[in-house]
């Protein structure tokens, strides 16, 4: 199956060619965004850096090891050195900044790496970034993408306003607190030296490539295994759903089309609980997979322990991004949900040997039996 969703191009190429760097272009959101960028500017250059961490898959990016226009490059973005080379060696004039840690059970269980990575990681990125545009001539073209998340804004209640660009920070987990410290990074960059630099604030996104241990990942995989489906507390928490191909969209935009110094919410304007989230994917579950060892799969649905200090709701108010760069999602949820169930059925290649034991030992502490 493929998404009906036409792309167009014709008035957003206006600061190709690109030399763009991706980091974390192994992970989820980001070898979408390679995929995205490649189908759009199979001209640019393209160079990823990625620290193949537990999310990071070199396999992701696989169709494109042979293109003379595509490098990877395994490393960290704490190593300075490694940083300054490939700017000066690929005279890169564009970031776009993935790399993270992202998962905030894992950012519960062990906080350390999250500091390191988003916050030192980011600040390291930056000053390296900093040096080499002063040493270039500070050419305004340049751009650095800061990705970040709706999480920085914390959490709301049943009524309030959607998060727009103007709400005030609250984060309340390790991982949304060290995103939120990057994300004032990236922004003191542009006001103290003028660098270049743009924010994006984006919410949960789905789709292919989607490491097994977020929610829906999760819960197709474990429906296809005949394992239980972990919701956590009372299943009424709520998130604001977007296919991730829109998202890789908006950030083409925004690299395209943003102002430097500013910050772009970007989200589906699906919000959806998460019991009726794993319901719906029972039900196309049930519909698509030939075979399901326990069927139909809601019965398959577990309450169990919540996830501590559990964000209740997120939802994103993104007429920000929608009236000055005409973005707006293209994708529905039960369309992108149908085609994320239909990639997990058809990549078991791909998933079954990220089942290793660290990730058992992972899902052992999340999920006490
Ligand atoms: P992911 O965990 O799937 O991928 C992260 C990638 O970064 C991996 O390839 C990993 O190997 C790499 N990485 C981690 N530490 C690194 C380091 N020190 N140096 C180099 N590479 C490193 O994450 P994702 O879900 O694709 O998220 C990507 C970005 O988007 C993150 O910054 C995240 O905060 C943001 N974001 C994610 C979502 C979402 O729903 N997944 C929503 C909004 C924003
Ligand atoms: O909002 C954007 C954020 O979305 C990103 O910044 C993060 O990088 C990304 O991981 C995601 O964070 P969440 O915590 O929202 O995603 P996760 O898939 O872990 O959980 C989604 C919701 O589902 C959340 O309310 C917790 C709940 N959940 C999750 C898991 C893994 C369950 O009920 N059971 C589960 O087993």
């Amino acid at each position: 199956m493929t998404l009906a969703v036409q792309y167009s191009y014709d008035n957003i190429g206006i600061r190709s060619p690109h030399r763009i760097m991706i980091t974390g272009g192994a992970g989820f959101i980001g070898s979408n965004f390679v995929h995205h960028w490649f189908s759009a500017y199979p001209n640019d250059r393209v160079v990823v850096l990625d620290a193949l961490t537990y999310a990071g898959n070199r396999k992701n990016l696989a169709s494109l090891e042979n293109n003379p226009n595509f490098r990877f490059v395994e490393g960290n973005i704490c190593d300075r050195a490694l940083i300054d080379r490939l700017l000066q060696e690929e005279q890169i004039n564009t970031i776009a900044h993935f790399a993270a840690e992202s998962h905030v059970d894992r950012s519960i269980l062990g906080p350390d790496a999250f500091v390191q990575t988003n916050v030192v990681g980011t600040f390291t990125l930056l000053e390296a970034f900093r040096q080499y545009w002063l040493a270039q001539g500070q050419p305004d073209h340049y751009r650095f993408l800061h990705v970040s998340t709706d999480e920085v804004y914390g959490s709301l209640g049943p009524h309030d306003h959607a998060f727009t660009e103007k709400t005030p920070y609250a984060p309340n987990s390790p991982y949304s607190a060290s995103k939120a410290g990057s994300d004032h990074l990236a922004r003191a960059y542009y006001h103290t030296y003028g660098m270049p630099t743009v924010i994006t604030n984006c919410s949960n996104n789905y789709g292919p490539y989607h490491y097994p241990e977020k929610l829906i990942p999760l819960m197709c995989i474990n429906a296809l295994l005949g394992k239980p489906l972990p919701v956590y507390g009372d299943g009424q928490n709520v998130r604001d759903w977007l296919y991730v191909l829109d998202h890789c969209r908006a950030l083409d935009t925004v690299i395209h089309h943003g102002r430097p110094g500013e910050t772009y919410n970007i989200g589906g304007n699906n919000e959806v609980k998460n019991i009726d989230l794993v319901k719906i994917l029972c039900r196309i579950m049930d519909e698509l997979a030939v075979h399901l060892p326990i069927k139909p799969s809601n019965q398959l649905i577990t309450f169990v322990k919540d996830r501590p200090g559990h964000d209740r709701r997120y939802a994103i108010d993104a007429t920000k991004i929608k009236t000055e760069l005409g973005w707006a999602p293209l994708v529905t949820v039960e369309e992108g949900l149908r085609q994320t169930v239909g990639w997990y059925l058809t990549h078991r290649h791909w998933w079954e040997p990220l089942l290793s034991e660290e990730y058992q030992a992972y899902y052992r502490q999340v999920y006490p039996s």
